[in-house]
């Protein structure tokens, strides 16, 4: 969701805001602005369409500051214009806001009626005039933003800027918001995620729900101050230092982040297998040795759910242990039944996705132990968790998840098989370095994919089916297509065909069919099916099966030896590069298309 930034110290502001928002605007880029105090006055900058259109603002301008906040906007409330772009301010402070002001309508109503004026529809800018409310009755900066944070329900974090000042405030509620000072240098940061403060920032707070924080530079010394709504000096934040390193915010001679992180996958599932069996990451999977648990309770969001789906798998059939999974936002209003003897499994890249936090909290408020799948070590999600396990994807930019589905996948697989053997089984190190070979080998020529990326990237519409294992890789495909390239896209288990979805076909309509080794028969007559439909047939199936690419139209030979429990994850890869070249004859914006985020921290 939207890209928090907030600078002050000795140097120009601008630089810190602007380079931290171009590494966030992956997580939204409606609109993107930036309030400056400049001669004691607080100037505001923004402009509706992605930050480029911002950057040639400050461009012409060439504003110099000292302190300033800036922001990269995912709308929720009010349509993607210049005047509902953050910051929002007026002749006291600026503000700008990430997450949902769940009763901003009527308190927006009640400050009406009282008399005070509106500049935007957003919900953000009711915090403002809370603040200002407040302000205008108090005198006092801190008393006024935590009686404002306490009338005001939701999950958000704020940060603000007054004219009075060069201090930066910010506090937050289940929404992501980290504090960085670099003492050397004299300057203090705040951002929505760590990664805009990597270089800037040695040191990292991650303050808790509700704790305000205070970040102010002399000429002697910076200093962060922590207080509890009641205005008392808080200790609820954890100091941590930024270990993220730069290589990791540049695309290299790839065309889009996207084509980088597939073709990164190879090697970052060497590395994962080398930490969980040979390294510091064996010990957390030693500890899962021979658990029993009645059942597990899985729940994600989207791709991330996808690889919930192929876990699932995993525990079921290696460990024969009960798994439900479940849809983040489906699961936290349906009553779960959850039982003391059960374990909830929580599977998020960032780690700060609202649905899958609020999964957590329920789980953990009914007694039952909460386990994270998780990339991002240090999150809302990874703090909170009795038991993690990384991915080490490092960062993904591209907003379309890819590595982290692979690396998700692969951590599922291998606590699985902690659970039920040694990890010191040479098969199981075989099948890895099989998966990553093969991946390797795929992303070194992917010339037949683009090919038939050409031959079908204007069809109507696409149906992805896979069965059994492959069924959750037939949602991850359609799911990857459908956002990169807007088209419509389903994925089916491919016996569920006939009982419905069989009517769309026609000669507009491309299939495209996951065939593994298993139930091979079963699937080819689907494709029959297909076929004497006019569908167009694209398979993506065993290598040497003459039968089958008979039967298609165009075929994706793979091959699957060697590969029982992880050829879910090879396959996806090659629907990765599908699902990228369609989008890039279509030309959209591959990397950060549209009305999508990273990192979904409203409900
Ligand atoms: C799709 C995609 C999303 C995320 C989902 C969960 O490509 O990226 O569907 O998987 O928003 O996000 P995390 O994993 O951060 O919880």
């Amino acid at each position: 969701m939207c890209g928090i930034v907030g600078y002050t110290g000795p140097g120009n502001s601008v630089h810190s805001i602007i380079e931290g928002l171009s590494r966030l605007e992956y997580r939204g880029y409606d609109s993107a602005g930036i309030c400056l105090k400049i001669d004691n006055e607080l100037q505001i900058l923004k402009k509706e369409g992605k930050l480029e259109n911002l950057k040639k603002l400050i461009n012409e301008q060439k504003p110099f500051s000292h302190t300033g906040i800036g922001h990269t906007r995912w709308a929720t409330h009010g349509a993607v214009t210049t005047d509902n772009a953050h910051p929002h301010g007026n002749e006291l402070f600026a503000v700008v806001h990430n997450g949902i002001i769940e009763n901003a309508g009527a308190l927006k109503k009640e400050l009406l009626a009282e008399g005070f004026l509106f500049k935007s529809q957003t919900d953000s800018e009711v915090f403002l005039v809370l603040l200002t409310k407040f302000f205008k009755q108090s005198n006092n900066v801190l008393q006024s933003i935590s009686k404002a944070f306490s009338t005001i329900t939701g999950n958000s974090a704020f940060v603000i800027i007054e004219k009075a000042s060069d201090k930066l405030y910010c506090i937050k509620r289940s929404a992501p918001l980290v504090v960085g000072d670099n003492k050397e240098t004299r300057e203090a940061f705040v951002s929505s995620d760590p990664f805009a403060l990597i270089g800037f920032a040695p040191c990292i707070y991650f303050p808790q729900d509700s704790v305000i924080c205070v970040s102010s530079v002399s000429d002697a010394e910076v200093s962060v101050n922590f207080y509890e709504l009641d205005l008392k000096p808080s200790t609820r934040y954890k100091l941590q230092s930024n270990a993220m390193t730069m290589d990791t915010t540049t695309k290299g001679s790839y065309e889009h982040f996207m084509l980088k992180e597939i073709h990164e996958q190879a090697s970052l599932i060497d590395h994962l297998a080398a930490y969980y069996i040979k390294n510091e990451g064996r010990k957390i999977l030693d500890e899962l040795k021979n658990l029993k648990t009645a059942g597990w309770h899985l729940t994600a969001c989207g791709t991330a759910w996808h690889a919930g789906l192929v876990i699932k798998n995993y525990f079921e059939q290696i460990n024969r242990q009960p798994a439900s999974v479940d849809i983040a936002s489906e699961f936290r209003y349906k009553n779960p039944i959850l039982n003391k003897d059960e374990i909830g499994l929580f599977i998020s890249q960032s780690g700060e996705t609202a649905d899958t936090l609020a999964c957590q909290e329920l789980c953990k408020e009914r007694g039952i132990p909460a386990f994270s799948i998780v990339n991002v070590e240090g999150s809302t999600l990874f703090r909170n968790s009795d038991k993690n396990f990384l991915i080490h994807a490092g960062v993904e930019i591209g907003v379309a998840s890819t590595k982290a589905f692979t690396l998700q996948v692969l951590t599922g697989f291998l606590m699985s098989r902690s659970i039920q053997a040694t990890l010191d089984d040479s098969n199981l190190f075989t099948e890895i370095q099989l998966l990553s070979a093969r991946i390797a080998e795929l992303c070194s020529d992917t010339k037949l994919i683009k090919e038939i990326a050409q031959k079908i990237y204007n069809k109507k519409g696409f149906i992805f089916t896979g069965r059994g294992k492959y069924f959750p890789i037939a949602l991850e495909g359609a799911l990857k297509l459908k956002e990169i390239a807007y088209v419509h896209a389903e994925g089916y288990a491919a016996g569920e065909l006939k009982h419905g979805p069989i009517a769309l076909i026609d000669e507009h309509i491309v299939n495209i069919a996951i065939v593994g080794p298993e139930l091979l028969e079963k699937t080819v007559s689907n494709i029959e099916e297909v076929k004497a439909r006019r569908g167009r047939m694209v398979v993506v199936g065993p290598q040497n099966s003459p039968e089958i690419e008979q039967l298609s139209d165009h075929y994706i030979p793979l091959n699957f030896e060697g590969l029982p429990n992880l050829s879910p994850i090879y396959v996806n890869v090659a629907l990765q590069f599908l699902a990228y070249h369609i989008a890039k004859l279509k030309g959209t914006d591959i990397d950060k298309p549209r009305n999508l985020a990273k990192s979904v921290t409203v409900e």
